[in-house]
């Protein structure tokens, strides 16, 4: 496999920047050309946006965990700054899993072709003891040939641990599984809990639950935890058939061992998908109606 490696400050000093790509909470992510004899290429920079201590522990963790992983569905690290605080990506012309629900939810056939993509990452992952950490659709970008990569490492752990530890509990509110509340989680479960919050959010257009921090006492999460699932369904007045209905319960359950594997899901998701064509002219559909 090739060396990733440190890049000195006159390859940073040669780009131009052309426009904001994103703006998340550790980081600026900036679209920057790359103008050579041998043609022009187009990188997304990842670089710290305030000179805060726990984002350039995750900006370094994510360098960490990224020189060790290389898959089609994961975004590909090119190279990184000599201090650590920006990471040379490879550039996805077309946003996030967000832009593909703006007028409407999905069709469950085309949400599991992708979640059939993010669940082949996830398990070559686990299968290494890698874990994401922080999956949620912003998390999930489109490529040039609309492909799903995962993105965002800076919560992404080796063997239940990160380059450097830090006290704040990871994750994104709402995508979180409950026990991450408590000391040493299987994180490859809470990923897991995190897909199938995706899973639901595409095919109704809205989260299962706001939050599952016991302080906040969200009456949603409640009925989940409390098995109360015929008056959940009864409530949320959204039509999702059996089969997916009992993955959700199977998928949200408080007891980690219930949920599926990667490997499962994705076999589950196999079943259930459309064909590549299909999901090819869905994906470009949605984004011209943007
Ligand atoms: N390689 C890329 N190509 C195109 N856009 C990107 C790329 N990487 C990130 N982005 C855009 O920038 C946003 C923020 O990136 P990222 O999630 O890596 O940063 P973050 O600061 O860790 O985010 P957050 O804390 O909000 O999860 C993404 O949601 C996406 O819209
Ligand atoms: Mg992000």
């Amino acid at each position: 496999m090739q060396q990733i490696q440190a890049l000195p400050p006159q390859f940073f000093q040669t780009l131009k920047i052309q426009t904001i790509l994103g703006q998340g909470h550790d980081a600026k992510v900036l679209l920057a050309l790359e103008t050579k004899d041998s043609g022009n290429q187009l990188y997304a920079l990842k670089c710290q946006a305030q000179k805060i201590q726990d984002t350039a522990i995750n900006l370094f963790n994510e360098i960490q965990i990224l020189i060790h992983i290389k898959h089609p569905h994961i975004i590909e690290l090119f190279g990184y700054s000599q201090d650590y605080t920006c990471l040379v990506l490879q550039y996805c012309p077309h946003g996030t899993l967000i832009q593909l629900i703006k007028s409407s939810p999905l069709p469950v056939s085309i949400a599991s072709s992708l979640l059939y993509q993010v669940t082949l990452a996830l398990n070559y992952m686990h299968e290494q003891g890698f874990t994401h950490g922080d999956l949620k659709l912003s998390n999930i970008l489109i490529d040039s040939q609309y492909n799903l990569k995962l993105c965002d490492f800076g919560f992404a752990r080796w063997n239940g641990k990160m380059a450097i530890e830090k006290q704040t509990i990871a994750g994104s509110e709402g995508y979180t599984a409950p026990e991450i509340w408590k000391p040493n989680p299987n994180y490859m479960k809470t990923d897991m809990f995190s897909v199938a919050v995706i899973f639901f959010i595409l095919i109704t257009g809205h989260p299962p639950f706001e939050s599952n921090n016991p302080d906040n006492h969200d009456p949603w999460w409640n009925l989940i935890k409390n098995n109360e699932w015929d008056t959940y369904w009864k409530d949320i007045r959204t039509n999702i058939d059996q089969e997916c209905k009992n993955l959700f319960v199977q998928m949200f359950s408080t007891q980690p061992d219930e949920r599926l594997s990667a490997n499962h899901l994705n076999q589950w998701f196999k079943l259930k998908q459309t064909t590549q064509e299909n999901l090819i002219q869905e994906i470009k559909k949605r984004l011209a109606e943007m």
